[in-house]
């Protein structure tokens, strides 16, 4: 981090200056909406890669090339920082793109592994996620770093992020498929579930009701708020100035859909986002 740190300070970051944040598609929003919620200060510019939606199911390679292009996207709006809004991408991508990078980056797993390993009492950490995120192990291996004496049981469940996108947000198809992948999980008695894959949030309330009361969810898109939150204080660069009237601090993009991803924001954000602007990603 201090390496990061004097990087950013020769490059004279602007505290001013946005935040960009990207996912896969429209999962980042829950990231987003926390980010508004901790930091209403702040400017943000999201990409949604709504073209090239789902990263779960692909390779390393895929998904890191897409992430780079998305970062070079980005970079083209002087941001101060980058937050990688999505699980697979942070667990296929984030080192790659940090080592090519001179201003700080963070992902969302490793906050979400931090909190499971200092909430569970038992010692037992279930984590859902895509394919692509449960066979990277990232975090398993984050959370032994801090945690030996836990056990991790990740469960990928690839209908979940369908499901969400079609909006059964509550609906008792959801409810069915979710209690299918989430039996296993009761039965071995984890007393904490990490939410690590971005869409999931959205269907906090159903995963909580399957795994009860005695069972911690851990949201990473909260976290990693947090964590960026205090990043940005550390290296003083929080936005002192409060939102302009009528200003416009948010900005969306996608790969494809504008309409559509308009819609399903301002299901689950109250900003009133008025419009995304579609653009060639493949060009970055
Ligand atoms: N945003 C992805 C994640 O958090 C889920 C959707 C996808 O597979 O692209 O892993």
């Amino acid at each position: 981090m201090n390496e990061t740190k004097n990087r950013i300070n020769q490059n004279n970051l602007h505290r001013a200056a946005p935040i960009g944040v990207f996912d896969s598609g429209v999962g980042g929003l829950t990231v987003v909406r926390e980010i508004m919620r901790q930091i209403p200060n702040e400017n943000i510019i999201y990409f949604g890669d709504t073209a090239r939606v789902p990263y779960g199911s692909k390779s390393q390679e895929t998904v890191t090339r897409f992430s780079e292009q998305i970062v070079r996207f980005l970079m083209t709006f002087q941001v101060k920082t980058i937050v990688v809004a999505c699980n697979t991408a942070s667990a296929y991508a984030l080192d790659t793109l940090e080592k090519n990078l001179d201003i700080p980056i963070i992902g969302v797993v490793k906050p979400g592994a931090k909190m499971a390993a200092e909430v569970t009492r038992n010692g037992r950490i279930g984590v859902i996620a895509t394919e692509a995120t449960i066979g990277s192990q990232i975090y398993t291996d984050y959370i032994r770093e801090l945690n030996k004496n836990v056990t991790i049981y990740g469960k990928a469940c690839p209908l979940l992020v369908p499901l969400v996108e079609e909006g059964l947000l509550e609906d008792p198809v959801t409810d069915e498929i979710a209690r299918r992948y989430l039996t296993e999980l009761i039965d071995i008695n984890i007393d904490t579930l990490i939410l690590g894959c971005t869409h999931y949030p959205l269907i906090r309330s159903t995963l909580g009701r399957i795994m009860g009361n005695g069972v911690t969810l851990v949201n990473p898109a909260y976290e990693t708020a947090r964590e960026l939150r205090n990043m940005l204080a550390e290296m003083d660069l929080l936005n002192l100035e409060p939102p302009r009237l009528g200003g416009n601090r948010y900005q969306f993009y996608v790969s494809d859909k504008a309409e559509k991803f308009v819609t399903f924001a301002n299901s689950i954000i109250k900003y009133g986002i008025l419009s995304a602007r579609t653009i060639p990603i493949e060009q970055y």
